[in-house]
């Protein structure tokens, strides 16, 4: 298959896989399994910020690590599985589509943590499923790797529900999103910063996949959507001290529009971020808490900052020379 027929820029350089026929199932699976990995960063960063920070620790091939910053450590593991998989439907000449299938919200900690070890369960079961639909070894390889890391999720899980039971904190219902009385005016307004930080992150990654085996700009995309990573933790916190709860909204995971050239998707990227610099000057003058309007004006430079970066990416990417 000729990865040049589809809609992708020569620089957009991956290697085509060697296989002479794609199988459906493979192609099937593939796109099942990036929607659901998206949707697993989503859990995790709900477990993340349902879990009181400093309250809990796992043990981590024999050291302690806090039970909150593991949860996130997960997360960002699902972002990268499912940038991985985005870039193996580019391999097999697909355009990955990342779009996830909604989820019902969980009431308790238990249905928190059980939903995550059906959705790792059902994750390793596609993998499994996709590994013995192609031949193609590097494929299989990377394959065999994600499985092994959803299997260490799957024993850190029950590690963190055999902490959370001895607490007994299993059966607690999980804290309202906005939280009560007069602060909700201050949650609401962080939640629509918190969804901002999701879309830029998911664009960024979106980015990463279209430009394939490319060593130069993937990495660098990657940060950024670390370091936007790092702006949603901050915003959590602050959500959390104000007696809130943040949640990744479906919608907000399924807003990047498809478009097909990582050009487009790093326009599409300084777009948010230039939102992101709007609303942020807005909400930080309409909002009350003092820290809160700190940590998002601390970010509009950081913004400024990320944006002459990408601007730099998509003119390299126009003016370079196809390579083959
Ligand atoms: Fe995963
Ligand atoms: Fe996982």
């Amino acid at each position: 298959m000729d990865i040049y027929r589809t809609n992708y820029r020569p620089i957009d350089c991956i290697s085509p896989t060697q296989e002479k026929q794609i199988s459906g199932e493979l192609i099937t699976r593939l796109q099942k399994i990036l929607g659901d990995e998206l949707n697993r960063m989503a859990m995790y960063l709900q477990a993340t910020y349902s879990i009181p920070k400093n309250a809990y620790s796992v043990d981590y091939f024999g050291y302690s690590k806090d039970m909150q910053h593991q949860l996130i450590c997960h997360a960002i593991h699902e972002m990268r599985h499912a940038e991985t998989i985005g870039r193996i439907l580019c391999k097999i000449g697909h355009n990955p589509r990342l779009k996830t299938s909604r989820l019902t919200p969980p009431k308790t900690y238990k249905e928190m943590l059980t939903m995550i070890f059906e959705s790792e369960q059902d994750g390793i079961k596609n993998l499994s499923e996709a590994l013995d639909a192609t031949n193609d070894q590097e494929i299989k390889v990377t394959l065999l790797n994600q499985i092994r890391e959803e299997n260490a999720h799957l024993q850190m899980r029950t590690q963190i529900y055999d902490q959370i039971e001895k607490t007994g904190l299993i059966d607690t219902v999980l804290p309202s999103p906005e939280g009560a009385g007069p602060v909700s005016y201050d949650i609401n307004i962080l939640l629509d910063a918190f969804e901002l930080e999701i879309q830029s992150i998911i664009t960024l990654i979106y980015g990463s996949i279209l430009l394939g085996m490319d060593m130069a700009i993937p990495p660098r995309l990657r940060a950024l959507s670390i370091e936007d990573m790092q702006h949603l933790n901050k915003i959590a916190q602050d959500i959390i001290t104000l007696g809130g709860r943040p949640v990744v909204s479906p919608e907000s995971l399924n807003n990047v529009p498809r478009l097909s050239n990582a050009v487009q998707v790093i326009d599409h990227a300084i777009e948010i971020k230039q939102q992101k610099i709007r609303q942020y000057d807005q909400f930080s003058q309409m909002i009350k808490s003092k820290g809160a309007a700190k940590t998002l004006s601390d970010m509009m430079g950081k913004e400024e900052e990320n944006i002459s970066d990408l601007k730099g990416f998509a003119n390299s990417l126009q003016t370079a020379e196809p390579i083959h």
